[in-house]
């Protein structure tokens, strides 16, 4: 713990923060690049201290909490591991033979809109596609998805209110999704035949996973996708709305899209944060931490650092990409970022292909998300058809 109280810098649940996030970040990078909140503890907005920390697990720790998460909540050796067991799930041949079932998906629920003039892109299609594409991935039946989709709702509500009561009890609820889906294959036999069955028949350490190891991993690939992805959906298909050239350009030369959603998602991230403590004294950027620390990795702000990115506001899908942390860096760098780059590829692919256009509502002004979400929470766009 703290040695000493330290008076807080900023409030990240404050109304300037809520209103419009990245400039709030901003702002905190230039004028008090390592913070403290009471909420949070330390938060850390600069590219080169972000980077410091992924690169350093001895001393800043992924053991954030008492309750298991595997891998993410896990420092070496232990999250070797269990890292080594899942890789294998994003490699990219498997990937690739997803990607016909995600694009199933994507038309399925873009053929009704793509007839609507006005449409609410997050509830009509953001949401539903990364649910249905989850349940897709790990084996589950479509009719899961909704639950899923509301459950991931609910989680990001409760995180904003800090509820930690309501968390366990999401958490359980999950955990009583996933001991169906294992009882069910338990029952049935379905040894072999899809993500979940597989995860079941995995050892580490020489032993079999629990069903608490089974139950983390599979939450974590769901919280991991759902938020992330619905969330890329509407941030990616804003920045199409409001950048005409940009959309152009991609309605024209296809194969630049992989490159676009690394640069939109640089210019406008995602996932605001992930957590560390420190397990030693440290001094970053001349504030003095303790051992014990409770520290804030902020992705936004490092991914708009001028001292990193030349005119950070301006997108450029010709940059160099190499100092984007979309994906994190480090041993825990994301193991989804193939499946998730396919998803968003298809996604816009599709999008483009069965659109002649794609614009803001001019009578209704998109709604930002509250923080920890990141991007829309309401995203009115008006489709032009084919
Ligand atoms: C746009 C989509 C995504 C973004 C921006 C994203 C970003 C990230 C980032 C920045 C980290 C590092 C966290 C840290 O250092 O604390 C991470 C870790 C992780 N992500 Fe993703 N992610 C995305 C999609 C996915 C998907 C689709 C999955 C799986 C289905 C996934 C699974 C994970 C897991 C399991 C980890 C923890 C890895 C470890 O601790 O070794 N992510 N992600």
């Amino acid at each position: 713990m703290p040695s000493s109280p330290v008076s807080d810098h900023w409030d990240p649940h404050s109304e300037a923060v809520q209103r419009d996030q990245r400039h709030a970040y901003d702002r905190m990078r230039e004028q008090c690049p390592v913070a403290h909140s009471a909420a949070q503890g330390w938060t850390v907005f600069r590219h080169t201290d972000i980077q410091h920390i992924l690169h350093a697990p001895e001393t800043f720790s992924n053991v954030v909490s008492r309750h298991l998460s595997v891998p993410n909540g896990m420092d070496p050796p232990q999250h070797a591991a269990f890292r080594q067991l899942i890789e294998p799930y994003f490699g990219m041949a498997r990937v690739r033979a997803f990607e016909p079932e995600c694009r199933r998906i994507a038309r399925q629920l873009l053929a009704p809109i793509a007839e609507s003039d006005t449409v609410e892109i997050m509830d009509a299609f953001a949401r539903p596609f990364a649910a249905r594409v989850q349940c897709a991935f790990l084996g589950w039946p479509e009719e899961t998805a909704p639950a899923l989709a509301t459950w991931t709702l609910a989680n990001q509500a409760a995180t904003l209110q800090q509820d930690r009561e309501v968390l366990s009890q999401l958490a359980a609820e999950f955990e009583g999704l996933v001991q169906d889906a294992l009882e069910r294959r338990r029952r049935q036999d379905l040894s072999g035949q899809d993500t979940t069955s597989e995860l079941m028949r995995e050892t580490v350490e020489g032993r079999p996973l629990d069903d608490a190891e089974i139950a983390s991993i599979l939450r974590n690939w769901t919280v991991g996708e759902i938020g992330t992805i619905s969330t890329s959906v509407g941030i990616l298909l804003h920045a199409l709305s409001e950048h005409g050239h940009l959309q152009e350009q991609l309605r024209n030369q296809p194969d630049r899209i992989a490159d676009a959603i690394e640069e939109v998602l640089r210019w406008h991230g995602p996932l605001v944060d992930n957590r560390r403590i420190s397990l030693k004294p440290v001094t970053l950027d001349e504030q003095q931490l303790d051992a014990g620390e409770r520290i804030t990795i902020n992705w936004v702000a490092a991914n708009r650092d001028p001292e990193v990115f030349t005119a950070p506001e301006t997108l450029d899908i010709d940059r160099d990409q190499s100092a984007n942390l979309l994906w994190g860096a480090g041993i825990h760098v994301c193991p989804g970022a193939p499946l998730a780059q396919m998803e968003l590829r298809v996604v816009l692919e599709e999008f483009l292909h069965h659109t002649s256009n794609i614009a803001l509502e001019p009578g209704e002004a998109p709604e930002m998300a509250h923080y920890p979400a990141s991007g829309f929470s309401r995203l009115p766009v008006r489709l032009g058809r084919q």
